[in-house]
C-alpha cells in the first residue's frame, strides 16, 4: 500500500488552478442515463471515482470515450442492464447516485446496497422514500435494492426531505426528470452541486427550477437529449489549498474556481486573521507575516453553511492557532476520527459527541498515522507541512480518489511531499 511521506514545508507560496468538482461530476455522469444521445462532460478531474463511475456506466452498456482535454463522451444509447453489482458498488457509495436516472429511464433499477463507511451509516432512507413517493416499488432482498415503476412510469409528486440530503436530492431530482407531471422537492439539499446537475440536466430538455433554493420543482417530459456541460471547480479542492496557505501562513492565488462556493471558508479564516481577498487573477489567501491569528469555533451545516467537508481540515490550522477553538460537527455522526490522529502528533485536543475543542499548540511533531476518509487525509497532510520531522501517512487511496494531481499541485506550492510504496 502506499504511503504519503511529509516533511516540515516552508509558507507554501505560489498558484493552485483548481480541477473539476468531484461530488459535481458524479451526478452528473449518472445523470447521463437519462439521456440515449452523447453527452460531453468538461473539466472532468482524474480521480478513482470517477474512473468507477465511468466502469459502472460501460457495467450497464454504456459507451464511454475519455477524450484528451479532460472531456468525457458519455453515450447510453444501449442500456443492457439494470443493475450494479457488488463489486463495483463497493468500491464507491456514490455510485448509488445512478439509481434515480437508471429507473427514471428504463423503469427499473437494482443497485447492491451501498455500505456505510468510516463517517457514518449513510443510510438511503431517503431516497428510498422519495422513490416510493414517486410511484416506485421498493425490493430489498440479498442485499440489493430494486426499484420498479409502475405501469405508465413514475408519477410526479410533492416529497419533503427529513435532511437535505446532498444525494438524496440529486437521485429524486434525476427520476423526477421523465416521471409523470410535477414533482416538488421541499427541504431540498442547495448545495452548488445541486444547482450544476440541475443546469446540465436542463441543457439535456429537462424542466427544473429552484435548485439551490430548498424547494425544487421538476416538471416531467417525455425524453430528455444529448448535452455538453463543463463541472464546476471543486470548492472542496478550493477550501483544502486555502487552509494549505493559512496553515503555512503562506500565500496562495486559487485559480478557477467559484469564490461565491467559498464563502463561509473565506469568512471563518477571515475571522481568525487571514487575509483572502477576490482579485482579477482569482481568491488570494494570505497569512503570512508576524499576523497574530485568533481561534474561531465552527459548526458544520449543509450548504450554506460550514461545510462538513472541510471541518478537518480546518481542524488541523486551528490546532496551530494560540488560543481555545470549538468544533462541531453536525452532518456525520462520526466524522472526528482525525482527532485521534492529529493527538498523536501533538495536538490538543478534547471530544465530547459531535464536538471538539481544540487547544491551538505552538508546534505539532511528525508521526505515523491514518488517513480515515478523503478530507482527514488531507487534514493530515496539512498538519504534516508544518510538523516538526516527518509525518507517515497511510490509507492515502482515500486521497486520491478525491484530490486530482494531490503531491503535484501540492509541490508546486513548495510542499516537501512524497508518495512511497510501502
Ligand atoms: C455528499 O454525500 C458528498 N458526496 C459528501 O462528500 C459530503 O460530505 C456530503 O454530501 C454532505 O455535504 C458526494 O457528493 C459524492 P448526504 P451524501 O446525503 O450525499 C444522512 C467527500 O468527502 N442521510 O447529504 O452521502 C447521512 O447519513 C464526501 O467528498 C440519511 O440519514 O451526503 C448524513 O449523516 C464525503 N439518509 C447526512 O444525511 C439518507 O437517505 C448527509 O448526507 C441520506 C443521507
Amino acid at each position: 500500500m502506499a504511503k504519503f511521506l511529509v516533511q516540515k514545508s516552508g509558507p507554501l507560496n505560489g498558484e493552485v488552478v483548481i480541477s473539476g468538482a468531484k461530488n459535481a461530476v458524479l451526478p452528473l455522469m449518472a445523470a447521463t442515463i437519462l439521456s440515449d444521445e452523447e453527452c460531453r462532460i468538461s473539466d472532468v478531474p482524474q480521480l478513482r471515482d470517477v474512473d468507477v463511475m465511468k466502469d459502472i456506466l460501460k457495467s450497464l452498456g454504456g459507451e464511454i470515450k475519455a477524450e484528451n482535454d479532460g472531456v468525457l463522451a458519455v453515450n447510453m444509447k444501449k442500456i443492457e442492464k439494470c443493475e450494479a453489482d457488488y463489486d463495483l458498488v463497493s468500491r464507491m457509495r456514490a455510485s448509488f447516485l445512478i439509481m434515480g436516472s437508471l429507473l427514471g429511464r428504463c423503469g427499473r433499477a437494482k443497485v447492491y446496497m451501498p455500505g456505510g463507511c468510516t463517517i457514518g451509516a449513510r443510510p438511503i432512507d431517503l431516497h428510498l422514500k422519495g422513490f416510493e413517493a414517486l410511484g416506485a416499488e421498493i425490493i430489498v432482498k440479498d442485499n440489493f435494492i430494486e426499484a420498479i415503476s409502475p405501469e405508465g412510469g413514475l408519477k410526479g409528486e410533492s416529497i419533503y426531505l427529513d435532511f437535505p440530503s446532498v444525494g438524496a436530492t440529486e437521485n429524486i431530482m434525476a427520476a423526477a426528470v421523465l416521471a409523470n407531471g410535477t414533482t416538488y422537492i421541499e427541504n431540498a439539499a442547495e448545495e452548488p452541486e445541486i444547482v450544476d446537475l440541475a443546469n446540465f440536466l436542463n441543457k439535456m430538455g429537462a424542466r427544473i427550477k429552484g435548485a439551490g433554493t430548498d424547494t425544487i420543482k421538476i416538471e416531467g417530459v417525455e425524453r430528455v437529449h444529448g448535452a455538453s456541460h463543463t463541472v464546476i471547480p471543486d470548492r472542496i479542492e478550493a477550501g483544502t489549498y486555502m487552509l494549505a496557505g493559512a496553515i503555512t501562513r503562506g500565500t496562495l492565488l486559487l485559480k478557477n474556481m467559484v469564490p461565491d462556493h467559498v464563502k463561509p471558508i473565506t469568512a471563518k479564516l477571515r475571522e481568525s486573521g487571514v487575509t483572502v481577498e477576490l482579485t482579477d487573477e482569482g481568491l488570494y489567501v494570505d497569512a503570512s507575516g508576524d499576523r497574530k491569528l485568533t481561534a474561531v469555533d465552527l459548526k458544520t451545516l449543509p450548504y450554506p453553511g460550514f461545510p462538513t467537508d472541510i471541518q478537518s481540515p480546518f481542524m488541523s490550522f486551528l490546532t496551530t492557532v494560540e488560543g481555545s477553538s470549538t468544533v462541531i460537527e453536525t452532518v456525520f455522526e462520526n466524522r472526528l476520527m482525525h482527532v485521534a490522529e492529529l493527538n498523536r502528533m501533538g495536538a490538543n485536543i478534547m471530544t465530547e459527541g459531535n464536538k471538539a475543542v481544540v487547544q491551538g499548540c505552538k508546534n505539532l511533531e511528525g508521526a505515523q498515522v491514518i488517513a480515515t476518509d478523503l478530507r482527514a487525509g488531507a487534514a493530515l497532510v496539512l498538519a504534516g507541512l508544518v510538523a516538526s520531522g516527518t509525518t507517515e501517512i497511510s490509507e492515502i487511496y482515500h486521497i486520491e480518489r478525491g484530490y486530482e494531481k494531490f503531491t503535484e499541485k501540492f509541490r508546486a506550492i513548495g510542499a516537501n511531499i512524497m508518495r512511497v510504496e510501502e
